[in-house]
């Protein structure tokens, strides 16, 4: 706890945010509700990492623990010097070399190997090894670092100042809740150290089960070949449209990978098995900026799902079972 006992502002804004949920808070913890809308852009989900709309005060909160750039785009691309590291769009974010623990299992029929580029961007947070903010480009002239694609540099991280009238970040947070990844003394919590049950401060939305860690045995097998033919026992329907070397389940027939339609990743974008058969990944199933349910301007699928799997249609659509 002593990490945050540093600024009393941040402490009464912990506070403050801390009373508005607590009566609520046995419940909603596991419900995993959001006070974001989910609708109309990437802006109003999870994933702006301002957290700047989802309330007063709750963008403060997360003050010390990550740089707030005041843009939602940045903390993964950037529009130049991007990453050359791994196969992802503009790519901004520090992506430490790593080696996953595969899924295995006696029954499966295809090859699994370390994810590809559609995986690891989501992994570059959601593996809990680098901090939330730990970008190669921030925004403005200069605040660039090159070897942030890589490694995470913290001294570089510390140059960004919050918006003015807040406290600047000292730790610079992953998803995690003991590693010490900001090496710089501060103390080894993570964002669960107040996101979990057990964090020391606990209190704030459980997200312990978003942390997929760099072991991907109880995971979904992502970097596994897409059969070409169907397997022996197990069925699967073929994406039949191709993106370049992607191929996808063209559900509305207009030759383009709209972003509600799953999709499997060639090479790079694709895992190390990735050649004649595309690979499954993350962004198969997810978009990380949000797909509308129901068309334009309705709530987003949960979970950043590409299609709802109400009934299990999202497994169905590559499973014949
Ligand atoms: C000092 C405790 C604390 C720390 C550390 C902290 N948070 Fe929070 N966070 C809160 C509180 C309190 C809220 C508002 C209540 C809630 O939504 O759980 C919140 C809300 C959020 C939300 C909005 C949740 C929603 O959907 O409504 C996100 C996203 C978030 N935090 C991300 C992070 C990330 C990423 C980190 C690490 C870089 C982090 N937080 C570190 C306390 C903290
Ligand atoms: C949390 C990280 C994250 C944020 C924030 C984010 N993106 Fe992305 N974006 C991604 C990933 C990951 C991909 C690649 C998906 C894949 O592999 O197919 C991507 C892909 C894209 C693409 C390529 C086409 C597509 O949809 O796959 C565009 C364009 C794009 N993003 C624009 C934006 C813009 C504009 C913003 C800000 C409003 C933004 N993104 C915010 C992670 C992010
Ligand atoms: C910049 C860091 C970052 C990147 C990159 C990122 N995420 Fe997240 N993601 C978060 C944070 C922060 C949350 C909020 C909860 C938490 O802290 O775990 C979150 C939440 C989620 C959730 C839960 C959403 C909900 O409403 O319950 C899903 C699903 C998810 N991410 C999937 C992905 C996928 C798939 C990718 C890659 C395509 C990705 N994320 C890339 C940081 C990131
Ligand atoms: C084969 C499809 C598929 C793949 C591949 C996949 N996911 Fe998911 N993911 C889902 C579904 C479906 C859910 C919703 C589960 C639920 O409602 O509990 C989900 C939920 C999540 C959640 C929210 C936690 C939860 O269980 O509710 C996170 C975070 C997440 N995925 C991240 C990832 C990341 C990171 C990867 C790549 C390593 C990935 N996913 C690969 C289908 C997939
Ligand atoms: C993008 C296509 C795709 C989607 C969507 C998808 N899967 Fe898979 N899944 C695969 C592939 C390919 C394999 C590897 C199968 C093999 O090797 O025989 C696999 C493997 C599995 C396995 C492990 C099989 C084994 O033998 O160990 C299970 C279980 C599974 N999927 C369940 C699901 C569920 C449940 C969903 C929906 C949440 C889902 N899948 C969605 C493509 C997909």
């Amino acid at each position: 706890m002593k990490i945050f006992l540093h600024s009393s502002s941040y402490r009464s804004g912990f506070a403050l945010v801390a009373t508005a949920v607590c009566a609520t808070l046995t419940s909603s913890h596991l419900a995993q509700a959001t006070a974001f809308t989910n609708t109309g852009s990437i802006a109003n989900t999870r994933h702006n990492m301002t957290q700047s709309t989802a309330g007063v005060g709750i963008s403060n909160t997360m003050d010390l623990a990550r740089n707030d750039y005041g843009e939602v785009c940045v903390y993964c691309h950037t529009p130049h010097g991007s990453s050359a590291a791994i196969v992802a769009p503009l790519w901004n974010r520090t992506t430490k070399a790593t080696s996953y623990t595969l899924y295995s299992s006696n029954t499966l029929t295809q090859t699994v190997a370390q994810p590809g580029g559609s995986s690891l961007a989501c992994l570059s947070c959601h593996d809990g090894q680098t901090a939330i903010d730990s970008i190669i480009n921030m925004p403005g002239s200069g605040g660039y670092n090159a070897n942030q694609a890589t490694t995470q540099n913290t001294a570089f991280l510390n140059t960004w100042n919050n918006p003015v009238g807040r406290v600047d970040t000292i730790g610079h947070q992953g998803l995690n809740s003991r590693n010490n990844i900001q090496g710089d003394g501060m103390g080894s919590q993570g964002c669960l150290v107040c996101h979990s049950d057990t964090g020391a401060l606990g209190g704030a939305t459980d997200f312990t089960v978003f942390l997929i860690g760099t072991d991907l045995r109880n995971d979904h097998p992502v970097g596994v070949t897409f059969p070409t033919t169907n397997g022996p026992g197990t069925g699967f329907n073929t994406p039949a449209a191709t993106a370049g070397t992607a191929r996808f389940f063209d559900v509305n027939g207009n030759s383009r990978m709209d972003k509600g339609e799953v999709r499997v990743y060639g090479p790079g974008a694709g895992g190390a098995a990735a050649a004649a058969s595309a690979t499954v990944e993350c962004a198969s199933c997810h978009d990380p900026h949000g797909v509308p349910s129901a068309g334009v301007g309705s709530t987003f699928n949960k979970t950043f799902l590409r299609m709802s799997n109400s009934g299990s249609a999202l497994c169905l659509t590559c499973h014949i079972k």
